[in-house]
């Protein structure tokens, strides 16, 4: 098998030959497809993310055929076409992933290979609406999207909702999820483009966030939002904390600017809000996640598609987030 693998921070990945994997018993063995890059992959190989222990396969999404069914595991499995689920032993608590919980791709090796061994528990049949590319491109988008939106937001039909830096792969599945369901949509963006392309997919409008004034133009002419989806925090979280109708919810599902500066406790207590966190999804949420993919037919937004051996190229343009939802890996021939 080939395998693009973490040998340190800071340095490319490297393409290695490794022997084929062999399932341990409760495993199978995916062929892969196509597998897609999230943004903690680019945090991995710059380092700055807890628990980088090389050499280990980077990758967390993956689609692909099973190839090997490792002892009690249910041998029908073989052959089928399958989307694999990355968070591995979310536990049994909805509100909280327990203290084993761990993603596909660090500390386990993932998807950026020919091949990977998962546990059967994490396999899904592949939605048949969907090309491998767009299967690989869900799985940690998708259910972080799917729980920060409606198991955290508990976003419904007449919701306001905005979704903030729209160009992300996260984002651009929670605009299509809120869309689905018939809220109304706006976004944040550092660019005009990004935002429409985001109307094409049925947002309303959007504004810039680096524009001065952006949200007292946006509350004059929208009005407040009562959920806020965003993974910026940073500087700009205080303008969510304005913006946010008086009882409504900001969730956040990342922090790529940085901590906010200040929280303002007034507009907390006095507007009534709740600033809610939420981390990837458990398998309920991937199981309802992958049903509203298949009832609205969502078609995943990909802005590239790369080859395996292309991996470092991938998460070297993801260093400036010029892409406007999910750069996806190729692998083999279909
Ligand atoms: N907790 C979890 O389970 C979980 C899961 C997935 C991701 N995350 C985190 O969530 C973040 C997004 O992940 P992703 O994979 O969707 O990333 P991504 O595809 O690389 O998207 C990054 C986007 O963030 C937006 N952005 C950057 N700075 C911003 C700012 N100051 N204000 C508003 N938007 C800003 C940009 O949008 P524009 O291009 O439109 O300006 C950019 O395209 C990352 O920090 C990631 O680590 C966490």
């Amino acid at each position: 098998m080939k395998a693009m693998t973490l040998v340190g921070t800071k340095t490319p990945l490297e393409l290695q030959q490794r022997d084929d994997l062999k399932p341990n018993a409760g495993e199978v063995i995916v062929k892969l497809k196509a597998a897609a890059l999230n943004r903690r992959d680019y945090w991995i190989t710059v380092g700055l993310y807890p628990g980088i222990k090389p050499p280990v396969v980077l990758g967390s999404d993956g689609a692909g055929v099973v190839t090997a069914c490792g002892s009690g595991v249910d041998p029908d499995w073989s052959g089928q076409e399958v989307i694999v689920n990355p968070g591995i032993g979310w536990g049994d608590d909805q509100a909280v992933q327990s203290n084993d919980f761990q993603i596909l791709g660090l500390p386990r090796d993932g998807t950026f290979a020919t091949e990977v061994a998962v546990p059967v528990e994490q396999l899904h049949r592949k939605p048949t609406c969907l090309t491998w590319e767009q299967a690989a491109a869900i799985p940690l988008a998708g259910t972080t999207a799917y729980r920060a939106l409606f198991s955290q937001g508990n976003a419904k039909p007449d919701d306001k909702v905005l979704v903030t830096g729209i160009g992300g792969g996260v984002a651009t599945f929670a605009l299509q999820f809120a869309v689905a369901i018939g809220a109304e949509v706006w976004v944040t963006s550092s660019s005009e483009s990004k935002i429409q392309q985001a109307i094409s997919l049925g947002a309303k409008g959007g504004f810039d966030y680096r524009q001065g004034g952006w949200a007292e133009q946006f509350a004059a002419h929208v009005g407040p939002p009562n959920l806020i989806i965003d993974s910026a925090g940073g500087a700009g979280y205080a303008t969510l904390m304005s913006l946010a109708a008086p009882g409504g919810c900001i969730v956040n599902y990342g922090a790529t600017a940085g901590a906010p500066e200040s929280i303002d406790m007034f507009k907390l207590f006095w507007k009534q809000l709740r600033l809610q966190g939420s981390t990837m999804g458990s398998a309920t949420d991937f199981t309802a996640m992958l049903d509203l993919v298949q009832e609205h037919e969502v078609q995943p937004v990909i802005d590239a598609v790369f080859s395996l051996e292309d991996t470092n190229q991938a998460l070297d343009q993801m260093r400036s987030s010029p892409q406007f939802g999910k750069y996806v890996l190729k692998i083999g021939t279909h």
